[in-house]
């Protein structure tokens, strides 16, 4: 692997601090992404043990946003008319979001975050607070393989890519369908978001890495969709090459194409990403440096895990932001990670009392600036570091 980015000492993006751990120390490391030139794989270098992540005090819920919802209502209802699946697999099934849109009866959850995994089990859906291995796919598929297994925003969160996709391929049937959803690695390159990575998002996939993951494992991607959430997403349809059921669509080598041109497969590519992402920091912290200099009233908007990355990056700390907005009670009167900038429970942005806002939720803009349009009629301005630090 060749390192070509550093983005220094960080925290656990999602520890948020309560006050009175304030003046622990706490635990970092450094944060580095590299290029395999092998595999096109991109990932961060050091990983953190995914106990110390997910545990039963997992903050990220998933229908915390209205876009979020949405996006997986949408998906059910294709699903339900495209494939008609009588069992599903999620893995990383988080607060329910998608499972809920299915019959009790048709969906298994799995999620490792005991907090989480309570909730879909309290309504009755079954849910494993386990991590996705071989040994949970033979317990839950000896009798029955389930026919589509899907899974969003988490399969760049797992080390071991081996084990989890032969579990899948134990668990799918034949015909089944496996419908991954990550972030989009073109997308993040070429927008520079580079707070994509931080300790919990191990890899950010490309087509091309994935399909030579897949090749290991007789499976083939046969449609790409690409989503506007997370800031760029791909959902990948993916099948075993011995199912015949469905011709392989033309979006597949699109995307590919698209990816080569870009140069995703070179690391001259991620060389030039990280220089722009050293101007990004400069940029920012510039912006700063102004509004401080003018006497601003500067807060945060959205206490997210990516936050965490470019405040600590940057070194932008409670000198240049009052203080966090976040709707997720588990943030709520803690401090973000790193930075120690308090976060407060949401309120209605208020010209009055506010001039700007950083916009940490930047991947939910269109929602936030449809809630903060009085704000934003009364002058009110946000500053977005992605593509370029700037002020809107
Ligand atoms: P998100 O960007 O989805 O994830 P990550 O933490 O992985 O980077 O997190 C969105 C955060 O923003 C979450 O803490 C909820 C918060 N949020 C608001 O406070 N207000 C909003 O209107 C929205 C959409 C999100």
């Amino acid at each position: 692997m060749i390192k070509f980015l550093d983005l220094g000492l960080q925290p656990l993006a999602n520890s948020y601090l309560k006050k009175k751990n304030l003046n622990l120390k706490e635990k970092k490391f450094n944060l580095e992404i590299g290029f395999n030139q092998k595999n096109y794989l991109v990932s961060i270098v050091n990983t953190v043990p995914k106990e110390k992540m997910f545990n039963n005090e997992y903050p990220y819920k998933s229908s915390e946003s209205k876009t979020m919802q949405k996006s997986f209502k949408d998906l059910t209802v294709k699903i339900k008319k495209k494939f008609n699946p009588n069992f599903i697999i999620e893995i990383g099934s988080n607060d329910g979001v998608f499972l809920k849109n299915f019959n009790r009866k048709s969906i298994i959850g799995v999620e490792p975050c005991k907090n989480l995994a309570r909730l879909t089990q309290k309504i009755n859906y079954k849910t494993y607070s386990k991590y996705w291995s071989l040994k949970l796919a033979k317990k839950i598929t000896t009798k029955t393989k389930a026919d589509l297994i899907y899974s969003a925003n988490t399969l760049s969160h797992i080390k071991n890519l081996d084990e989890i996709f032969r579990a899948i391929n134990y668990a799918l049937s034949k015909n089944g369908v496996l419908i991954l959803e990550d972030p989009s690695l073109l997308k993040c390159i070429k927008n520079v978001v580079y707070d994509q990575f931080y300790c919990e998002h191990i890899y950010v996939f490309s087509t091309i890495a994935l399909k030579k993951i897949l090749e290991k494992f007789d499976l083939e991607i046969f449609d790409i969709h690409n989503t506007k959430t997370h800031g760029g997403s791909n959902r990948y349809f993916i099948k075993k090459k011995i199912n015949d059921i469905y011709k392989i669509k033309g979006s597949v080598k699109k995307e590919i194409k698209k990816e080569l041109k870009f140069g995703l497969h070179k690391i001259s590519t991620y060389k030039k990403f990280a220089r722009k992402v050293k101007k990004s920091k400069e940029k920012l912290l510039n912006i700063f440096q102004i509004l401080k200099r003018k006497k601003m009233k500067v807060i945060g908007y959205g206490a997210t895990a990516k936050s965490c990355t470019v405040l600590n990056y940057c070194k932008i700390g409670n000198t240049f932001i009052d203080f966090f907005y976040d709707t997720t009670s588990y943030k709520i009167n803690k401090y973000l990670p790193g930075s120690k900038i308090l976060i407060k429970k949401y309120k209605k942005l208020n010209k009055d009392k506010i001039d700007i806002a950083f916009l940490g939720a930047w991947n939910f803009k269109e929602e936030i600036f449809k809630k903060e349009k009085n704000f934003i009629k009364n002058g009110g301005k946000f500053i977005i570091h992605v593509p370029y630090p700037k002020i809107i």
